[in-house]
């Protein structure tokens, strides 16, 4: 990814993106980052009086990418160009369901990262699908392009989290042993998004056996 190294984002190697050190990152998460974001989610839920609906904490910076100009006419195209899909589709659907089966094994696993992170790298891992389907472009290049061009307009992510989040988009479509954390993180939620089980489409589905989720799972 050496077209990272943009304005507003942190190298990938040394600078401002030391290597991960998941011991210690885990610690300091469980401390320092996890804690605050479930606060607050408790925070909402405490200052709003209770009536029959549940408080949601709001996510500002994850909100600044679902209507960036680029997210909102990217997402348009690939609406368009799945309408008739019999296959997985690509919506919001699917995004928010990676990004809370994410989120899920973050917390389990007291992984290093920020729910908006996790939530923005979720939002974003398939923005460039369009791309793909117009012009063959892989959706994992395309999206980390898109990607880096949206969160330039973005605040709320230090430069180090915009690095990791495009990585990772550009790291979901395979798993690699050298792909970042939160690339193999959203990986692993990708995949584990697709309730195989249930779909009309699953015969003809190009997915392994193997692969499919054949059941209710975390
Ligand atoms: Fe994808
Ligand atoms: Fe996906």
């Amino acid at each position: 990814m050496d077209d990272v190294e943009r304005e507003g984002f942190a190298s990938e190697e040394g600078g401002e993106n030391p290597p991960h050190d998941t011991a210690s990152e885990a610690t300091f998460v469980r401390a320092e980052v996890v804690s605050p974001s479930l606060k607050r989610a408790s925070d909402v839920a405490a200052e709003r009086p209770h009536d029959g609906f549940a408080a949601i904490a709001p996510m500002p910076e994850v909100e600044a990418i679902r209507t960036h100009r680029l997210f909102a006419e990217w997402y348009g195209r690939l609406e368009a160009a799945e309408a008739d899909r019999e296959f997985c589709r690509h919506q919001m659907t699917h995004l928010l369901d990676v990004a809370r089966i994410a989120y899920i094994r973050v917390l389990e696993r007291g992984l290093p990262f920020r729910k908006e992170v996790v939530y923005a790298a979720a939002l974003l891992h398939d923005v460039g699908k369009a791309a793909q389907y117009e012009d063959g472009e892989p959706h994992e290049v395309a999206g980390a392009r898109i990607a880096q061009e949206i969160l330039l307009d973005v605040e709320g992510f230090d430069p180090r989290e915009k690095t990791m989040i495009v990585a990772a988009v550009a790291q979901h479509r395979r798993w690699s042993d050298a792909s970042t954390p939160l690339g193999k993180l959203l990986y692993e939620a990708d995949k584990a998004s697709r309730p195989c089980f249930v779909c009309s489409a699953r015969e003809a589905c190009a997915w392994s056996d193997e692969r499919k989720n054949m059941g209710i799972g975390i």
